[in-house]
């Protein structure tokens, strides 16, 4: 095992209703002057933001509602919320939906912290975060992991880069989880979140050294409850106990605990991250449209690691560790279809891929061939390249068998 950190101090509070104790929460954590961050309405239409506002009054709380923030969050519209949470003199934080809205809360509470500078500035690591504002969030949809992680992702629409922060001031204070709120959900919305949370954990786990018994366990066992309850909360979405096992998934997947003990890497979302920049892709189709071809391209560098995934979150029962491997890519191709998700490309609708478009998307993912993504072999610039080829191939042309030997 490597050496590790673990820090994940959010505090949760999970459950039914537990929305109307939002206001004392914020108090406790020191809150007065509350800038309250959503999206596009549907916390409004689901009446849960008249909820949050009652509770915030009712603890005596000063707040400001600031609504817009769109799917893949905008790096110009966090600046002008800033603005706004500037000008009302804020101090408190609260994101009410998604991983959005929540990473949109962070940029705010970073830039308010620290007046005059750029966000960008912080996004790039021109200048080290030391100080942010207190944030917390409600949470609608189980997906990004956003509520317990130390990241923040922000697209810069001008420079069509699409990238994270990772900093300790990214935790929340504390998030409540009311696992009836994501019933609302358009089914396909749920299948990306089931995806990204898949994706925590499997951009942790086929890190193939060293061995961390309890870390596999814990994210063998957390893959297995997802792709279970995923399956049972899409067919019967008045089904909130499968949805709040999936809801309590998305925070272990992405608070540290499934990858302790080895480096990190997040191979597959620097993939992901590059097609949804160019082509506005919501993030978890992103990772569908490209993990299997991922996988094809490098399970025959890892056999073992790709054998064990397969035998002990697919109950592969073959002993040969490359034919399991296949196994495990084909059943994971194949749940992704079953929850109506891209396992390609052109299954993204985004109009012809050319040559030239898949080149410069291999030099996004690999900032232009500076950085080599995957701990089981460097994958560069070529590589990526190669990798997004494959996912161009239309899903027909596989055939039966995904991953062929
Ligand atoms: O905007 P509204 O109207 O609220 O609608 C949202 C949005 O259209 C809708 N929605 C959310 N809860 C709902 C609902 N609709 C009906 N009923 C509900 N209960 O769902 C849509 C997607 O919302 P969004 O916040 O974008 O979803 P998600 O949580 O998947 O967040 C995606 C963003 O998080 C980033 C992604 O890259 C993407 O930008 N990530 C953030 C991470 C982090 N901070 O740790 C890690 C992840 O890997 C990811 O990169
Ligand atoms: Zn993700």
């Amino acid at each position: 095992m490597n050496q590790f950190t673990q820090y994940a101090p959010t505090e949760i509070i999970f459950g039914v209703g537990t929305e109307v104790k939002t206001g004392t929460e914020v108090r406790k954590w020191g809150g007065s002057r509350v800038f309250v961050v959503y999206g596009g309405g549907s916390v409004i239409r689901s009446g849960l933001m008249g909820r949050v506002e009652a509770s915030l009054k009712d603890a005596e709380l000063e707040y400001e509602l600031c609504g817009g923030v769109q799917p893949n969050p905008r790096l110009a519209f966090a600046e002008e919320a800033r603005k706004k949470a500037e000008a009302f003199g804020a101090d408190f934080l609260l994101a009410v939906g998604g991983g959005s809205s929540i990473d949109t809360a962070k940029a705010v509470a970073h830039g308010l912290a620290n007046p005059g500078v750029a966000l960008w500035d912080i996004w790039t690591g021109k200048v080290p975060l030391e100080k942010s504002t207190p944030v917390a969030a409600i949470l609608t949809i189980p997906a990004a992991g956003s509520e317990m992680s130390d990241s923040a992702v922000l697209t810069n629409e001008e420079a069509g880069i699409k990238s994270g922060i990772s900093t300790p001031f990214n935790r929340c204070k504390f998030a409540i989880m009311n696992p009836d709120l994501p019933l609302t959900l358009p089914d396909y919305q749920l299948s990306c979140g089931i995806c990204d949370i898949m994706m925590h954990t499997l951009d942790r786990y086929f890190i193939p050294k060293p061995k961390c018994d309890l870390t596999d366990e814990i994210a063998e066992g957390l893959l297995r409850t997802v792709i279970r309850n995923g399956k049972l909360a899409l067919e019967d979405r008045s089904d909130d106990d499968a949805m709040g096992e999936i809801m309590w998934a998305s925070s272990i997947s992405h608070n540290g605990m499934t990858g302790l003990g080895r480096a990190r890497d997040f191979s597959v979302h620097k993939f992901g991250h590059a097609l949804s920049a160019r082509y506005d892709v919501t993030h978890g189709a992103s990772l569908a449209a490209v993990w299997g071809s991922w996988a094809t391209f490098l399970y025959k560098d890892a056999p073992e690691r790709f054998a064990q995934y397969a035998r002990n979150v697919w109950g592969v029962k073959e002993e040969d560790d490359l034919r399991a491997a296949r196994a495990g890519i084909q059943a994971t191709v194949d749940y992704f279809r079953s929850i109506k998700l891209p396992v390609c490309l052109p299954d993204l609708n985004l109009g012809e891929i050319t040559e030239t478009d898949l080149d410069a998307l291999a030099a996004d993912a690999t900032k232009n061939d500076t950085v080599k993504l995957t701990q089981i072999k460097p994958v560069g610039y070529a590589e990526a390249l190669e990798i997004f080829r494959m996912a161009n191939v239309p899903d027909e042309a596989h055939g039966a068998g995904y991953c062929e030997e």
